[in-house]
């Protein structure tokens, strides 16, 4: 049966693939914008001190502090209902404190009051284990803040923060301790309106129209708005999936050229724009400030329904009633959804890697991608045939570019069938992938999740027959329109449909599959091509084969990875359009860093398979392909952290230097890990390229071995490559020789590169399991922590339980910055000796600057070693 592992897989790639071929373009007067969306409109209208609600009724009560809020008398027109009709029934709010510093705040209706329904409230996203990390609240201390004429409830949330409940003016606040600062607040400016559900009463029209869609909103409007605070703050970042710059622009404000909010309503958007608050493929309510002083705080509101977010830009507080302590950046932001409840998580950092790592506590981290899924990835819509595949696959070794995926797409099926093959172009798909898998690759077919409503077809036929598609207003399937014409969309919010269909993928079902197959979900969204206003999924979407596109992917794929979906790429090449070989060039150079790396495009756009470009181009794109395959093993670490900590592959410069402000607004250049910078080239004809070196570094170019000072800016030669830099102070494992894929890798020996830093010292981490099962999570695995330090290099153990079994070496040990020259190396317990050379780097530059090889000294990786320069 492989349908776990297909549906465990499977969860991993819904996050991060999906392709979009388009009909259109698009279309501006398709989309709503936040004036045609009423519930964004009133909000954003909005004055501060709008909200008039009061906290009362303070309690702890199952380790909560719980309060009512409600509307004193004197703003009450008429005791049961406001001016508008609105009845105001108390509404409930309840603070709960987690471990590691996590505030929990709600806010529903009464249910005792028995509200008209239950408000939806977001399934399966919480981690089951969270619950059993609550701090279960024994008392509160009360307090007078600014003269208030009431009281204020203040509890522990960690050690140094405590969380506040101010009761009137209403406002929920985490602050320090000692020093009384706030780190996040909801409410400061009065903005918070929570529209409670009603029963309809003659006259009310409560219908929302756009364009030829008709919402009938039978319980009324029932959004909710609110002010988020951030504190110490220089700028704030996440809430993808956007096409626009890593730190988020302020949207409105004094002095702002105010622009539509950041909107989160996942849209398939054929080419979409770059430089856009516009909502793409996925959604994710998760925002994090950072600042010199404060350090970095999070937000997170859990909540599935339409929201937009605006960024106040500063002087915004100007009509508030906070005073700040001068020495304290604030930014203000709304948040506004058009339904559910507030379940909100503050995340007091207040490091960059404590916030992604609370986040995850909630959320969960990602799964552990498979070893051959982090090397590159062929794909176009559409491989033609059995002849086309066997053809691009040998190519590939006819050139000498490792691959390890081929990906087919929807046309390789029988009519947009999914689980089918077209008999005339693919009549023998078990021989086609069992003569890739001889060579070590595998395949990916696209299933989508949008059924051919065709009476024909066997799993129509059953989903119609057992009630598994969503169902339209009136009850009956729900039908849109996408690739295979009329068609129906599985309900996967079921857990039971969501089994039926994970039996799908098992090799009995899914006839002509064979072990080496794997599935793309793709069109999630899920995407309905008559109107784009719709529901959905994430990937970086359908780009465009720009080099303003090539820039962009670059924040996107940062603020995924910082919103906990790590493993995401951009199509390189741009999915639309012809890129020409310069900026195909570019493309892969920049994309072999990112965590996914598959070339992909439209089937309306020329062939661009890396040999095709001419003989200097070829080796350039193979180059940047074969640096991907050296550098497998310290992503496969990256990826073990990742499921472990939640902290991401690739990371935002100022993850890793939260003190340097140069880094702050930086998404030209990122980090892979905490040892490698990278720096794209995003302009064309460029023979060199500036990057900024973060402070208290000395950086190493990765193709010379060249040191350069950190804390500034350097000129950098790239005409024939991008510039990638190891920071001193790291180690990093590689595989240097050259093979077909993955699979040929397994047993070669390691390279090491110590870069050191000013006092000699380095280290780093090797995670290696199997690669392909789950047997890791029962312990077999290998991970060691290399150390060097006065001129000894340490292996040290860091796996616990049952080890896995690798007779790998190390065969070659570079050291960077290492002033001296010793004679000899002495490698114990074994007690022999190895070559010191002193030379340059290997691979091919320009400059060359002289590094020391230690050569075989072939330890085993599995082993406890130390080897002692002499
Ligand atoms: C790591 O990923 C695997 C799936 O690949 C999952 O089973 C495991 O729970 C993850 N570990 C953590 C700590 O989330
Ligand atoms: C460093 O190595 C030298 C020579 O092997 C030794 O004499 C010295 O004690 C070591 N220092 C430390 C701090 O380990």
């Amino acid at each position: 049966m492989k349908s776990v592992v297909f549906l465990h897989y499977f969860l991993g790639f819904i996050l991060l693939v999906s392709h979009l071929n388009s009909v259109s373009s698009w279309k501006k007067e398709e989309f709503r914008n936040c004036n045609q969306t009423p519930f964004c409109k009133r909000a954003r209208s909005r004055k501060p001190q709008h909200c008039k609600l009061i906290a009362t009724d303070v309690i702890i009560g199952d380790g909560d502090l719980t309060a009512k809020l409600i509307t004193p008398k004197e703003f009450q027109e008429n005791p049961d209902e406001d001016s508008s009709g609105i009845a105001s029934n108390p509404l409930i709010l309840s603070l709960s404190v987690y471990e590691n510093g996590i505030l929990r705040m709600k806010i529903d209706e009464d249910a005792s009051r028995n509200p008209p329904k239950k408000r939806f409230e977001v399934p399966d996203v919480i981690l089951p284990e969270f619950e059993s990390k609550k701090l279960w609240l024994q008392r509160y201390t009360k307090q007078v803040i600014d003269g208030d004429s009431a009281d204020s409830f203040v509890v522990y949330l960690f050690d140094g923060y405590e969380a506040v409940l101010r009761s009137d003016p209403l406002e929920v606040f985490v602050r320090e301790q000692s020093s009384g600062k706030r780190v996040l607040s909801f409410n400061s400016h009065g903005l918070f309106d929570f529209e409670q559900l009603r029963v309809k009463k003659e006259g009310d029209d409560w219908e929302e129209r756009f364009r030829s869609h008709t919402d009938s909103r039978p319980y009324g409007p029932q959004s909710i708005s609110f002010d988020m605070s951030f504190y110490g703050a220089d700028f704030v970042y996440g809430i993808p999936e956007h096409a626009t710059s890593l730190s988020l622009k302020p949207t409105k404000g004094p002095g702002i050229e105010e622009s539509e909010p950041y909107r989160l309503f996942n849209l398939d958007v054929f080419e979409y724009l770059h430089e856009s608050p516009f909502g793409l493929y996925g959604s994710i309510p998760f925002m994090l400030s950072h600042g010199r002083t404060r350090g970095t705080s999070g937000f997170f509101w859990l909540n599935a329904a339409e929201m937009q977010i605006d960024v106040l830009g500063s002087g915004w507080d100007a009509e508030s009633s906070i005073m700040l302590p001068s020495d304290q950046n604030r930014i203000d932001t709304l948040w506004m959804s058009e339904a559910g409840i507030v379940d909100t998580f503050f995340f007091i950092g207040p490091k960059p890697k404590d916030v992604v790592k609370q986040y995850a506590s909630v959320t969960g981290t990602s799964a552990m991608p498979q070893l051959f899924a982090t090397g590159y990835h062929q794909c176009r819509w559409n491989y033609r045939d059995e002849e086309d595949v066997k053809n691009v696959d040998s190519k590939f070794d006819e050139y000498d570019i490792p691959y390890d995926v081929l990906w087919l797409d929807i046309e390789h099926t029988d009519g947009k069938r999914y689980f089918t093959w077209d008999k005339a172009l693919f009549p023998n798909p078990e021989e086609m992938q069992k003569d890739l898998a001889s060579r070590g690759r595998r395949m990916v077919t696209i299933v989508d999740p949008h059924i051919k409503r065709d009476e024909n077809y066997h799993i129509h036929k059953e989903a119609s027959k057992n009630g598994y598609y969503v169902k339209d207003a009136s009850g009956k399937d729900y039908d849109g329109w996408c690739w295979p014409g009329s068609s129906s969309y599985i309900d996967m919010v079921n857990p039971d449909i969501r089994s039926w269909w994970a039996d799908k993928f098992a090799y009995t079902q899914y006839v002509g599959s064979t072990p080496s197959l794997y599935i793309w979900n793709d069109m999630n969204e899920p995407s309905v091509f008559n109107g784009p206003e719709r529901y959905g999924t994430v990937w970086t979407g359908d780009n465009t084969a720009t080099w303003e596109q090539l820039r962009v992917s670059v924040p996107m794929i940062l603020t995924l990875g910082l919103t906990g979906i790590t493993f995401s790429g951009a199509d390189v090449g741009g999915f639309f359009g012809n890129p020409d070989s310069e900026l195909l060039v570019r493309w892969y150079q920049v994309a072999a860093y990112m965590p996914f790396f598959r070339g992909h495009a439209h089937h309306d756009t020329k062939r661009r398979e890396p040999w095709l470009f001419g003989e200097h181009n070829t080796k350039l794109m193979r180059d940047a392909i074969r640096v991907r395959y050296t550098l497998l093993p310290y992503f496969y670490t990256l990826f073990r952290e990742a499921n472990v900590s939640g902290v991401p592959v690739t990371r935002p410069m100022w993850m890793e230097f939260p003190d340097d402000e140069a880094t702050f607004n930086n998404d030209e250049a990122f980090m892979v890990g905490n040892g490698l910078l990278v720096q794209g080239v995003y302009t064309e004809h460029a023979k060199d390229v500036t990057v900024y070196l973060p402070k208290d570094h000395t950086w190493y170019d990765l193709r010379s071995g060249t040191a350069y000072k950190g804390g500034k800016t350097q000129k950098i030669e790239a005409a024939d490559a991008i510039p990638v830099f190891q920071r001193s102070g790291t180690i990093i494992p590689r595989k240097d020789r050259f093979r077909r894929s993955t699979v040929q890798m397994e047993n070669d020996p390691y390279t090491l590169v110590i870069a050191v830093d000013s006092s000699g010292e380095a280290e780093g981490e090797l995670y290696i399991d199997d690669g392909k099962s789950y047997e890791f999570n029962k312990g077999a695995y290998i991970h060691r922590r290399f150390v060097f330090s006065n001129g000894t290099l340490t292996s040290v153990n860091l796996a616990a339980g049952t080890q896995f079994l690798s007779d790998c070496t190390i065969e070659r040990i570079i050291l960077l910055g290492h002033l001296s020259k010793p004679k000899s190396a002495r490698i114990e317990p074994s007690n022999h000796a190895a070559e010191v050379e002193l030379g340059p780097l290997q691979i091919q530059s320009k400059i060359r600057s002289s590094v020391l090889t230690i050569r075989k000294p072939n330890v085993r990786v599995s082993d406890d070693w130390t080897i002692k320069l002499l």
